[in-house]
């Protein structure tokens, strides 16, 4: 049986008592260590939960898992991690998907994700557009995708969430900052003036969030703390969605 477990976004407390106890009645327990980071280390969730977590990383879960996660689910429980909600990413559909190709038995608990937490900000989440994300710049690949969301959602009067990339293993985090240059490169480049306002949120769901509202001059420099960070684009703003963003100038 595989069960694919949403921990929430915060620390080791956030896990729903549905999914822990599943975690109890595990022989293997998998924490998919490549699409976010918590604000706790993993010998925190080891502690609470009473059980040796392995970590795996994209190569695991999208190349070897048939040899690996899916093997042990046939004839073992095995609980898979994932922080935030449980299907929040492509790539664990994927996995669910994968896992009942085989005939195995899948339990799937759900938890907060970023998608909603955004909802911090005061921004009603039925009025956010299509979410998209930053990829760090390489040599050949610097891609604007982002910045064509964004654009395509201020159209019709809806927000964008941006998620910014990660890299955890190198302990590597977009920062809200360097996601605003590369948009304002892109937007100088063009010689458009597409961004004005922007939300930049840091740590959502923890005790000490960071959500901060402005230009994109006057969050550029603006110190966000620790990862993971987000940002927001919003769009036609309801007024009472504009009193509560207002707070966070
Ligand atoms: C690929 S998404 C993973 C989403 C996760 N599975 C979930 O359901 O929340 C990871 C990105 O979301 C954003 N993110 C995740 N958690 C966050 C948080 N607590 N506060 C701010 N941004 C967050 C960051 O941009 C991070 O790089």
């Amino acid at each position: 049986m595989l069960s694919i477990i949403g921990i929430g976004l915060n620390d080791e407390k956030d896990i729903t008592l549905k999914g822990l106890e599943l975690i109890k009645q595990s022989d293997f327990v998998y924490l998919e260590s490549y699409t976010s980071i918590l604000q706790c280390d993993v010998s925190a969730l080891e502690k609470l939960y009473g059980k040796k977590i392995i970590l795996a990383d994209r190569t695991l879960v999208e190349q070897k898992a048939e040899e690996t996660i899916l093997k042990n689910a046939k004839t073992k429980n095995v609980s898979f991690l994932v922080i935030g909600d449980a299907l929040s990413a492509t790539t664990h559909t994927d996995l669910l998907k994968r896992a009942k190709d085989l005939g195995i038995k899948v339990n799937i608990v759900h938890n907060a994700s970023i998608l909603t937490a955004v909802a911090e900000t005061g921004l009603q989440l039925y009025k956010f557009g299509k979410t998209t994300s930053m990829p760090f710049p390489e040599k050949n690949f610097q891609p604007e995708t982002a910045y064509e969301v964004i654009k395509d959602n201020l159209s019709s009067g809806l927000h964008t969430l941006v998620l910014l990339d990660l890299r955890p293993q190198e302990n590597k985090f977009m920062t809200v900052n360097q996601a605003i240059n590369i948009l304002l490169e892109i937007q100088e480049k063009r010689k458009e003036k597409t961004i004005t306002k922007i939300i930049g949120c840091a740590r959502l769901g923890s005790e000490k969030p960071t959500i901060k509202f402005g230009t994109a001059k006057e969050l550029k420099d603006f110190n966000f703390g620790k990862p993971p960070h987000c940002l927001i684009i919003p769009g036609k703003m309801h007024f009472a969605e504009e009193e509560f963003v207002g707070q966070f100038k």
